[in-house]
């Protein structure tokens, strides 16, 4: 198998770097950059921080302070549309998944000249996308090194993934005082999707000994400080945790994400659930599912996972990795089946249909998917390591359920 392993995005971590954000965007040759972010961030301190340090840096700013939940193509459009009309030349975002996703849209946009709609699906633009610059301030979706965009066209109620390797951001700030005022209910989410990230990358068919030495990492790191990250709001364990996010992305985006992303789509497309409570819920099941065609993968796994795999057969091991997932998911506040408004028991068989074309897919294979094309063997689209059928993930959702 041909594997490549490829990331170009600068890491600039650690307290304090969030000062060199002006100095970067001058190296990247912006002028003026549009500072993509939402409205509780854009007023928090060192949001005007950043703000300082472009000014001083002679770059000229434009704002877009009205990200929500999903990165929404409407907003990509109007503010691609924007970009080209003011003349700018860099998009910096600061903020969480859906702000530095709303970004790397805009700046695709922005030089392809076409709706985000038609940039979906992998590799579907051809002109690099604008200079950009990431700061997240959630340990969490890893965005901020990740070629991949996830945006929500609400007129067809679809979450779809567009990018390539044109749309790696310039350059990541990690500065953990982005995380300083972050509450327990606003941390939980992004770290679960985070973890996911990590072991999704573990488990997948394509990956290498590269990635798989990054996500295993990651996981360890994430796992260990994740409880004292956000029960203790611990400085040095949110450091790791938004350095361990980072890390999954790496190893995600090289090894790809796997049946718990391509199972949460049309949970947040069409029943509009949050992007971690839909990947967070599903991971325990999709580990074991996969994990049972890994052999060699299960101990090291274990092992990252904290569990005491002394005595316990391969079968016990698996189990007890999503046992410990679970209790980790306990620990920090986060539930761990869907209920039933979030997932009523009726749409389970159509939710499973809608899953079939992947994670991967762009907006017309999206549409042409689902339902009317889909029966019991039919198979998810992935890169998973275990093939997954349309009646396996209809007993995957079944056993998620509260
Ligand atoms: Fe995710």
């Amino acid at each position: 198998m041909v594997t490549t392993f490829y990331m170009p995005t600068r890491i600039v971590a650690g307290a304090g770097s969030l000062a060199t954000v002006g100095d970067l965007a001058r190296q990247l040759g912006m002028t003026k950059a549009l500072v993509v972010s939402d409205p509780v961030i854009s007023a928090q301190p060192f949001h005007a921080d950043a703000l300082a340090a472009l000014a001083e840096a002679g770059i000229a700013v434009a704002r877009f302070d009205g990200c929500g939940i999903d990165a929404r193509c409407s907003h990509i459009d109007e503010q691609g549309e924007r970009v080209r009309r003011e003349g700018v030349d860099g998009v910096v975002c600061i903020g969480g998944g859906s702000v530095m996703c709303t970004g790397k849209g805009v700046a695709i946009v922005a030089t392809n000249n076409k709706p985000m709609r038609d940039c979906t699906g992998v590799g579907r633009f051809d002109i690099k996308a604008l200079p950009m610059i990431m700061v997240p301030t959630t340990a969490g979706s890893g965005s901020e090194v990740s070629q991949w965009t996830i945006v929500k066209d609400e007129e067809r109620h679809l979450k779809l993934l567009g990018g390539g390797p044109l749309s790696f951001p310039d350059a990541a700030i990690l500065d953990p005082a982005t995380l300083g005022s972050l509450p327990m209910h606003v941390a939980v989410p992004p770290a679960v999707d985070a973890l996911t990230h990590g072991v999704e990358a573990y488990l997948s068919g394509i990956a290498s000994p590269l990635t798989d030495a990054v996500a295993l990492a990651a996981v360890r790191l994430q796992f260990r400080s994740m409880r004292a990250s956000i029960n203790s709001k611990d400085g040095r364990a949110r450091e790791e945790n938004l350095v361990a996010s980072c890390m999954a992305n790496v190893a995600c985006g090289n090894a790809r994400l796997g049946h718990a992303h391509a199972l949460s789509l049309p949970l947040e497309g069409h029943l509009d659930l949050p992007h971690p409570v839909g990947v967070g819920v599903l991971l325990p099941d999709v580990t074991a599912f996969n994990l049972s065609v890994l052999p060699d993968k299960v101990r090291p796994l274990a092992e990252a996972l904290e569990v005491d795999a002394a005595g316990l057969s391969r079968a016990e091991t698996i189990a007890a990795c999503a046992a410990a997932l679970r209790q980790l998911y306990a620990d920090i506040g986060f539930a761990d089946r869907f209920t039933p408004d979030q997932l009523p028991r009726q749409r389970v068989r159509e939710m499973a249909e809608r899953a079939v074309p992947g994670l991967y897919a762009g907006f017309s294979e999206a549409v042409a998917g689902g339902p009317a094309a889909a029966g019991d063997r039919t198979v998810i689209a992935s890169p998973a390591a275990r093939t997954m059928t349309v009646a396996q993930a209809e007993r995957i959702f079944d056993n998620c359920l509260a």
